[in-house]
């Protein structure tokens, strides 16, 4: 019983209202329709795109990669803003997510990020990590675990979204990590896209070592894409 009271209050607390069961299924599919009429209504308004880096290692080739998929993502139109965001100056603790409390005083810049990312203006969001052992970094792990607090009131659907992976390798588990991360968009109706032409994968596959290629072009191609799915989704 204790158990149960506590899971429900944390359930709660970060805003389930589905899983917890205090919303029905019908209620929850009405609430997903609500969120389409924004759409289209940014007609002529600037149209932004969020890279976040989630490498612990700030301005290296992580965000390098995000950088030239924030070109890409230019090129896609005159109304697209970009905005790099590296959260390894941040504080960002995973705890909130299941419901532990910051120490006193402890910093916390999730919310800041979290203010970014639900702009209205903000159309699209690349998310770029370092490859850690076939999978997301532990700060992306804390990161996408602290968006339970959008699934609330869905703050991130219908935004477009895009995976860029960084490896020391280069197959060193880049598209397993993309799809990893991919899996907890699609916990937030975001419209998930992958590279797009000439590369069309998973998403951006990066490799640290240098100047190569088809890094580049993958780079670019995502942010292009992400771009230009978001530019059609907001209107003329
Ligand atoms: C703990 C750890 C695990 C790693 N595991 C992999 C891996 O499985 N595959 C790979 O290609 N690179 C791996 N790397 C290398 C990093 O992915 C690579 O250095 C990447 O460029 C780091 O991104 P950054 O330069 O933005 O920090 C690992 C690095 C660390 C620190």
């Amino acid at each position: 019983m204790e158990k149960d009271q506590t899971r429900r209050e944390f359930l709660t607390a970060a805003g389930v209202a589905v899983a917890a069961g205090t919303v029905g299924y019908a209620q929850a599919a009405e609430a997903q329709t609500a969120i389409a009429p924004d759409l289209g209504k940014q007609a002529g308004e600037p149209v932004k795109v969020i890279a976040v880096c989630c490498s612990p290692r700030k301005g290296k080739s992580t965000a390098t990669a995000l950088k030239t998929a924030l070109e890409g993502a230019k090129e896609a139109g005159a109304r697209v803003q970009v905005e790099l965001v590296e959260l390894a100056d941040l504080a960002i603790d995973g705890g909130p997510a299941v419901g532990l409390p910051l120490a006193p005083g402890q910093k916390d810049d999730f919310p800041a990020v979290a203010a970014k990312l639900t702009d209205p203006s903000v159309r699209g969001i690349i998310i770029g990590t370092p490859v850690y052992f076939s999978g997301m970094s532990y700060l992306c792990k804390a990161f996408m675990d602290r968006w339970m607090a959008f699934r609330k009131s869905f703050a991130l659907a219908d935004k477009v979204a895009g995976v860029l992976a960084c490896g020391g390798a280069r197959n060193g588990g880049q598209e397993v990590t993309i799809r990893s991360v991919q899996d907890a968009l699609f916990c937030h109706d975001m419209i998930v896209v992958g590279a797009g032409r000439p590369t069309s994968r998973f998403g951006a596959v990066v490799w640290s070592k240098g100047e190569d290629k088809d890094s580049l072009a993958a780079s670019k191609n995502l942010g292009r894409r992400v771009a230009k799915i978001a530019l059609a989704l907001a209107g003329k």
